[in-house]
Parts: structure tokens; sequence; C-alpha cells
């Protein structure tokens, strides 16, 4: 087989780290793949910047349409990140007969349907193994390694910056603004790091996930996300009283006719297996009904990692190509895509244990009032700590519940949030695993 030619749209930070492997990595992968993947050429906006090593300067163009109408070009990989000029550039690819490596998990969990539609449609392939979890196979596990399995749970930390600034307010008692400082200058987060923070990131990765499990795309917006803006250290002190750390989950279960889908920081026991992902590290553990637990762990972002995932696409992507596989593998990996949408379960109708910080006058009569309000929605306490005097008027009072309703919750909370006896807004966690 001739060589295989790939283009890349995107020299940035993935960009640099996919070159750099498939130069500095060029004989295994000649071995492994059967021909020589040839970097044809990179587009980007910057083609001056040092990216860390040599690179010929004809290699490098402005101009995307130059890789996306080049024929002698076969995979075209998109790292330039955004949705709209993305999703055109991919699109456009596509129809000129090439396979698609992209990274770009925005444009996959809310465009995805136009994309794999338009892969079938033109008889190509799309691998987005970076997209998910940096350099961990997630993807790949799921499409190959578990196809044997019906996925029952999916359970992961999936955004770095955000396990980052956690850990750092957790071993360091930092203050959140000071974390996401640190995160920022370590090049973590993206500045602002809004999407990293606010659950959004690591939504979009859930979304990919469960469209791979079932076979089709999950409307986007029904999945429940929550940031870690508004935690403070003292949460996290009262959690580790109670013998539990706060982690940014994202999580999945099967429930039968519906499925869980919902990312928000969540308390975890210290001794479940996510309280030791910490730093800039991502996991994600899968149940699948005859594998039973899986777990991955591994760097969620970064040049390397990142790098990593895309080229094993290219490779994936070059084998076929190399072995004559004419029809490539559905971008899904479904034969056919389920006819109908995956129900999402309303948050609403979620159990769970939950932790709540009221802040409250120090009077006496306060905690009688809390949990009777709580007794009237049939949320049992299971646990309380009530320590020290007033800080600027008002002492925290926190509880941990036993399993509730989600919607009861939220109607007792309004009410309590409304007694006078109650100087904040309560500060509310739901916890994993009781
Ligand atoms: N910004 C992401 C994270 C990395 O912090 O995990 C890329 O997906």
């Amino acid at each position: 087989m001739s060589n295989i030619n790939v283009g890349i749209i995107g020299f940035g930070t993935v960009g640099a780290g996919t070159v750099e492997i498939l130069f500095e990595n060029r004989d295994i992968i000649l071995n492994r793949v059967g021909s020589e993947i040839i970097v044809k050429k990179i587009a980007d906006l910057d083609t001056q910047s040092d990216r860390g090593f040599p690179i010929d300067p004809d290699l490098l163009t402005t101009d995307a349409m130059e890789i996306i109408h080049d024929p002698q070009i076969d995979i075209v990989v998109e790292l330039m990140g955004g949705k709209e000029k993305a999703k055109d550039y991919i699109l456009k690819a596509m129809e000129n007969g090439k396979h698609v490596v992209t990274a770009n998990k925005a444009l996959l969990a809310e465009h995805g349907e136009e994309i794999y539609r338009a892969a079938e449609q033109f008889g190509v392939g799309v691998a987005f193994e970076a997209s998910v979890g940096g350099g961990i196979p997630i993807i790949r596990a799921l499409k190959d390694g578990l196809s044997a399995n019906r996925i029952s749970t999916i359970m992961g930390i999936l955004n770095g910056t955000s396990n980052y600034i956690l850990t750092r307010m957790t071993q360091e008692g930092l203050p959140y603004s000071e974390a996401v400082k640190e995160a920022i200058e370590l090049g973590y987060a993206e500045a602002p790091p809004t999407l990293d923070v606010d659950g959004t990131d690591a939504a979009h990765k859930l979304a990919i996930l469960i469209s791979i499990i079932y076979g089709t795309p999950v409307p986007f917006d029904d999945i429940y996300r929550e940031g870690i803006e508004n935690l403070v250290p003292e949460d996290i002190r009262f959690a580790g009283q109670f013998g539990y750390c706060i982690k940014m989950l994202a999580i999945t279960r099967n429930l039968g006719d519906r499925i869980e889908a919902r990312v928000h920081p969540t308390m975890v026991s210290l001794d479940h297996i996510m309280a030791n992902v910490n730093g800039a590290y991502n996991a994600i553990y899968v149940e699948g009904d005859f594998v039973g637990p899986n777990l991955y762990y591994g760097l969620g972002a970064g040049r390397r990692p990142t790098g990593s995932a895309v080229v094993s696409d290219i490779i994936y992507l070059a084998r076929q190509l190399c072995n004559g596989i004419s029809k490539p593998m559905p971008p899904l990996a479904h034969a056919s895509p389920q006819e109908k949408e995956i129900p999402i379960q309303p948050m609403e109708t979620l159990r769970a244990a939950y932790y709540f910080r009221f802040s409250a006058n120090d009077r006496p009569g306060v905690l009688s009032k809390i949990s009777g309000i709580l007794g009237d929605h049939e949320i049992s306490i299971s646990n309380v700590i009530q320590k020290g005097r007033k800080v600027n008027g008002s002492v925290p009072v926190v509880m941990l519940t036993h399993e509730a309703r989600e919607s009861s919750v939220s109607k007792a909370l309004s009410r309590l949030d409304s007694l006078d006896v109650l100087t904040d807004k309560t500060m509310v966690i739901r916890v994993e695993g009781e």
C-alpha cells in the first residue's frame, strides 16, 4: 500500500503534539500500520510560533481549504476547536471523500448526528478518541473491548481542570479563586475556564460516551449539569469530617426505560475508587453486565496524552485503508442507530443522599425548625455537625441525609431558605454511593 497522507487543521497544543508523535514515532507507526503516514499539510492562522521541534515551512498554510481540496490527502484531522467553522470543514472534507479524525467534543456532543450521518452518506470513517479523557482509550474500549456487554453504569472524572481545582482546595485549603488561577497558570484551564468549571465540558464528554453505549446521539441539553464555582473550602472540610471528599462526577446509569445523565459536584466516600483520582488526572469507571467493573485512569488533557489519542485514530483509519476495508466502521459502532431517542430521567425524580450546609442564626429552636421542614418532606437526617460560634452573625449547620427524592429536597429548601433564621442560601451537594 502506498503512503497515507494526512492533513491537520489546527496547530495549537494538540496539533503540535500530534505532529510531534507522527515524526518522533514514525518507525513504530510504520510497522504497526504497514504504510508510512505522511503529514502532507498543516493549516493554522499562526504559522510562525515555535512548536518545540523543527518543521518544514512548506508544510504550513493558513488556508484549511488547501487540505480539504487536496486530492492526495486521505485523512483530515480537525484540531481547531469551535463549532460552526470546524463542522463546515469536517462536512466538506467528508464530501470530498476524506476520512476524519477530530478531538472536538463540543461539536460531537451538540452536532454529532449531522457529522455521523455525513460519514455514512459519503462512506468515510470518523474517529474521535481524543474527544473524551485525553490519552485514555475509553472510546475504543467501549466500541471494541467492552462491545460484548450491556453497559449499566459509567462514572467519570472527565474534566482535569475542575479535578485539579478541587484537589488543591482539598489538599491545601485554597479558596476556589486561587485554585482556578493556578490551573490557568499551569495551562490546564482555558482563560476564562467557564466550560471546564461549570460542568459543560464534562457533560459534552458524557454525551459522547452515552452515544456510543446506545448507538445514538443524546439530547445534550437534557443532561443535567452543575459547576464547582460555589464550593468553598469549608464544604470540603465538612465533607472530610463525615469521611467524604468532593469530586466533579459525570454519571450515567441505565434504569431500563430511561437513563440517568448528570454532571455535578458529588460527595464520595474517602475509600471510593474516585476519591484517589487527584490533580489533572481523569478516571472513568465502567460497569458491564458480563465484564463487571472496569477502571480507566490517565491524563485527560495536554499536548502529549491528547496527541497520543489523535494519532491512535489516524493509525486506526490508516490500518483500514491499508487493509482494503472498503466500508469503514459506523461512527458509533452500531449497525443501525437506535430509532428512539434515549430518554434522560428528569432530575426531580432522582433519589440520592444529600449534604446540606445551612447558615443559621445561633438561637434556640433553629435546629428543630430545620429538621421539622425536612421531616415534612420525608427527608431523614443521618448525621449533623454544628461547630463554632458566630461567623458574620451566623453558624454553619451541616447535615447528611438518607436517600431522598430530589423534588422533595427542592421543595424543602425553598421553604427553608425563606426562614428568617437562615441568613444565606443553603449549600446542597449530592452524595454518591449511599
Ligand atoms: N479542558 C479539558 C480538561 C481538557 O480540563 O479536562 C480537554 O478536554
